[in-house]
Parts: C-alpha cells; structure tokens; sequence
C-alpha cells in the first residue's frame, strides 16, 4: 500500500525482441497486459504498466547485420516504426517503454552484475553446449530434436539447427538457488501460475538446475562486463533486469530512483508466454534471492497463438501483423476476440471463421444491437432524454452478480470468464428488453411511465456495460459513454468497478446523442487472404 492507502499495481509485459515489427502473439500478451492494467486502474488502484524492447544480443545483432544495419540503427528504426506505432494502434496505455540500449538500464544492470561479483554469486568457467539463436537460449541436449543428419540437432520451439558454443564464460551460481526457489513456491503457489506452468517449474527445479553462463565474448552487441572488457552480458540476463531497472534498481534510499523502487517493487504480475517461463519462474528469482531483493509476487504464463498447430511466429512465416486483423474487424473487437476465445494459459488456434461468428453473435449483435436500439428509442419516444430514474430489482442484482465475478475472474487473470459474466449481463438485458417490447408499451400513451421505465433501466444497465467493457474495448465503450449522455457522471475512466453496479446513476434528463453504430456489419469479401 502507499502512502495514501491506494493499492499499487505493477504489471510487466516481456519486453520483445527487435529483429522484427510485432505480430499478433506478441500483441496478444501486450494486449492482456493492457486490459489488466486498466481494469486496474478502474480498481482505483495506483497502477504502473510496463513494456519495452529486448535490443542486445546475436539475434537481433544478426538481423541487422542481414539487413546491411549497424544495431543500434536498426533497433531505433524498428521501435519507432514499427513496436512503439502499433502499441499506440492497439490502444496500449502503458505507463513506460524500457529499451535495453538506455544508459537507465545499462548502468543499473553494470552495478547489479558487479554487485553478484562482489558478494560471490558469479566466477569464471568454460561453456560448451548447444545454443539457440532463435531464443537466445543455451540448451540442454535433451531438449533437442534430431536434424538433417547425425549431427544436427533442432531447437523445438523455432525448428532450426542449434549451434555449438564453447566459450570461456562467467558463470552465476544458479543451482545455489534451487532449494531456496522449491521452498518459495511450495509456500506461495501463487507465484507461478497457471497450476500447470507451476508444476513444469516445480519438475525442473527437482531435475536439478546447472550453474548458467551469463557472458558472452563472441561478439560485442551487448552491455560489457564491468570487469572484463572482453565479454558482454547475456541477453537474457541484460533483459530480465528491465523489470527493475525500468523502477530505479540499485538506487540510493532518498534519490528518485530509489524511492520509486521502494514504491514499485516487487512487481506484482510478470505476464510470459510458456516459452519464456522458466527464465523468469527461475533464473529470474534466483538473480534477486542472490541480491537480497524480493522476488515478483506472480509469473503468469499465458499460451501460445497457434497457425497450423504450431506457435504462429514470423521466423515460420506464420506472423499475421495485427494490422491484418484490425482493419477488418477493429481495434476493440481485436482486444476482445483473443482473451475471450482461448483461456489464458491455454494454446489457441486463430480462426478467422471463428472471429467473424463472434464478431456478428457478440459484439454486433448481442451489444452493438442493444446500444442502437435503447437509443433510437428514448430519442423517438422520450425526445432524446433520460427518462426518470426507476428501479428494476432483477437486473441491478444480474449488475451487481456480472460485476463480482468479472472483477473475481479479471483480478485472477481469467479474462475469459471475466468477459463471459459480462456478455451473460448483456443478454440478460437483451432479454429484458424483448419481454417487456417497449415498441408495444409506446403504442398506448396510458403505459407511457412503464415504457420510460423499462428505456430508463436498459439505458442504465448500458451504463454499466461501458463502464464493465472499458478495460477490453476502450474506443466503443467511450462511443457508448457520449451517446448515454453520461458524461454528466463525469469521465469513464474514473468510474469505478466497486462502484459501477450501484443502480440509478444515470441522471435523468441526460441527453442521448444518436452516434456512430458500435460495431459495423463487416464486409462480405475481404480479409480472404487469412481465411482458412
Ligand atoms: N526478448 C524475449 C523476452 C525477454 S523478457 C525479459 C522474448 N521476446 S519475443 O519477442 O520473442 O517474445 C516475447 C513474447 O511474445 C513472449 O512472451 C512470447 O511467448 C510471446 N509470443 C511470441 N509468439 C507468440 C505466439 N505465437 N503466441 C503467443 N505469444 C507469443 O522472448
């Protein structure tokens, strides 16, 4: 808690590689970060969100290299024209951008590494083993797949031949933190969840963990070593630091960095996709346990986008930027489809089928249908105002009941079920409003004040709708907000979920604004490109 007793909130995305412009799995954990952030911040909580670019490296070294670029040239590029650019697009209110190259993160992580030194986590060694460019990762034999021939071996994850390094290396004292790790989530099984990447961790914990290689003296693209000139930091252990150095870490008490550490840290939920787990579920605590620092409160790994049975990813061709999507559907329904088809932590295929059938069933029908017609309704029947505030018991406690759970299912990172308890209010609306044909109570002047109760109550339940669906869809919820004429309650932003089902709120005599249709119908013949 701070100061003012307002809870903080600190989320982290990874921060992605820039040897290419984003594709839809990257947005997709961009995207759930966003959402939780805001949902967050509606909380009324004091929230910090995190992204950034991963920027050191033989990966990113070598794609600049293919494309004729110095690295720094070509990472500047594609963050500003590339990651920075479709965060905006999608909508992505982060609070910071870290990018690896900052003198911020350089010499926060020069002074972490020297501190490991100085205390005795870290002493030199001779690597030899296999490496994964595609994942920046030393493997272990076992994990590899088998190749062209006898000696080729392929990495699983990208399909490609790893290479062999033999290198004389520093070495962290990683397998120092095995017992000290299995104890922490045996007591805190929420530090890594879901259940399943838990025990994944758990399981490779107990098949006991070497010592890991944390420099590289091949090549220069990276952070030197304070002490030896001659090697760069590994990648992974340059990069897992942005999470706190992006917060001021290794910052003296009283200077600004300092007191934004003691305010931020730890983080309360790193966001990974399972292919990244156990850098953070592992190597990650373990680099704090040795600093003395806490360890984040929750790993969260999420599962992958798949095309073809296989992690869509643009080294397989199978990247689809999201501007492919968004053109088509929207930025929202973009936001939307994802978290409310796969359950998080779970793989998912892409399915353009399957995006249009929810696009047409839930947004444009279910919601974007319900918000034109109680509009055109109180324009027609009530001259465009907020008929008087009425109470209708049934669907306050179908607010109250929706709002519990997306607020339960949301905080647990069950975006899915969140989603879904909210689209159940919204039918329940739906419902309402067919029974009760306010086109057939406007027939008979006599049932005028039950006709402005029943428009009252459907305006007053999209009131809550907005508010519910404004972390997911900020653009159509705002569209909602004007056309309810709710801006008299004040900005949606501010509205809180605590407060969001508490019946009557929307002040009578507030003017609707017959705007733009939440969710156009889509057109017949295009995006044929990515169906199938
Ligand atoms: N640079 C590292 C992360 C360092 S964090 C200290 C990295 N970058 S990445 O660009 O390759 O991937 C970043 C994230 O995108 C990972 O969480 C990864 O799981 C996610 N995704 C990449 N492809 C994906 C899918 N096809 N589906 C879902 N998420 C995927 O790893």
């Amino acid at each position: 808690m701070s100061e003012q007793g307002q809870k903080n909130f600190y989320l982290t995305t990874p921060i992605y590689y820039v040897n290419d412009a984003p594709h839809i799995g990257h947005a997709y954990t961009t995207v759930a970060g966003d959402v939780l952030t805001r949902w967050h911040r509606q909380r009324g909580e004091r929230v910090w969100f995190l992204t950034g670019t991963d920027e050191h490296g033989q990966k990113v070294l070598r794609t600049a290299e293919a494309n004729n670029s110095d690295p720094q040239a070509w990472a500047d590029k594609l963050v500003e024209s590339a990651w920075k650019p479709t965060w905006k697009s999608l909508n992505i209110a982060n609070d910071d951008f870290i990018r690896t190259t900052e003198g911020r993160h350089m010499e926060r992580v020069q002074n972490f590494l020297q501190g490991l030194k100085d205390a005795g986590h870290i002493y030199e060694g001779k690597y030899e083993g296999p490496y994964c460019v595609g994942c920046e990762e030393f493997k272990l034999p076992g994990d590899l797949l088998p190749g062209a021939n006898e000696s080729e071996k392929l990495c699983p994850i990208h399909s490609r031949p790893v290479e062999l390094v033999s290198e004389t290396n520093w070495f962290f004292r990683l397998s120092a933190f095995v017992e000290p790790l299995l104890a922490h989530y045996r007591e805190n099984p929420q530090a890594c969840e879901p259940t399943s990447a838990r025990n994944e961790v758990v399981a490779f914990l107990e098949g006991g963990v070497s010592d890991l290689s944390i420099s590289r003296s091949s090549f220069s693209w990276g952070i030197p070593v304070p002490w030896d000139s001659k090697q760069v930091v590994y990648v992974w252990f340059d990069a897992l630091l942005n999470y706190a150095t992006a917060v001021g870490l290794g910052d003296a008490p009283g200077t600004p960095g300092g007191e934004d550490f003691a305010h931020k840290w730890p983080a309360d939920v790193h966001l990974v996709g399972k292919d990244i787990l156990r850098f953070h579920a592992v190597i990650w605590p373990a680099m704090l346990l040795a600093a003395n620092l806490p360890v984040p409160k929750k790993v969260f790994a999420h599962g992958w986008l798949l095309v073809g049975g296989e992690k869509m990813s643009k080294s397989k061709l199978t990247g689809i930027a999201p501007s492919d999507i968004t053109d088509f559907f929207g930025v929202d329904a973009f936001r939307y489809y994802f978290l409310r088809a796969i359950p998080f932590g779970t793989d998912g295929s892409f399915s353009w089928e399957d995006m249009v059938a929810r696009y047409t069933s839930e947004l444009a029908n279910d919601f974007g249908n319900l918000a034109s017609r109680a509009i055109a309704m109180v324009e027609k029947y009530c001259d465009g105002k907020i008929p008087c505030v009425a109470n209708e018991p049934e669907l306050a406690a179908a607010a109250a009941l929706a709002t519990k759970r997306a607020d339960e299912s949301i905080s647990a990172l069950d975006f899915q079920s969140g989603i879904l308890a909210i689209l159940e209010f919204c039918k329940s609306v739906n419902g309402y409003v067919t029974e009760q044909a306010p086109w057939v109570l406007a027939k008979d002047p006599a049932r005028k004040s039950e006709l402005d109760q029943v428009l009252y109550a459907t305006c007053e339940s999209l009131r809550i709708l907005a508010v519910l669906f404004n972390p997911v869809m900020p653009e159509t919820s705002q569209k909602l907000w004007r056309a309810l004429g709710a801006d008299k309650l004040g900005l949606l932003d501010d509205q809180r979920i605590n407060d969001v089902a508490r019946w009557g709120q929307l002040p009578t005599g507030a003017q609707t604004i017959r705007g733009e249709v939440l969710f156009p119908r889509l057109p017949e013949n295009t995006g044929e490109e990515l169906r199938g």
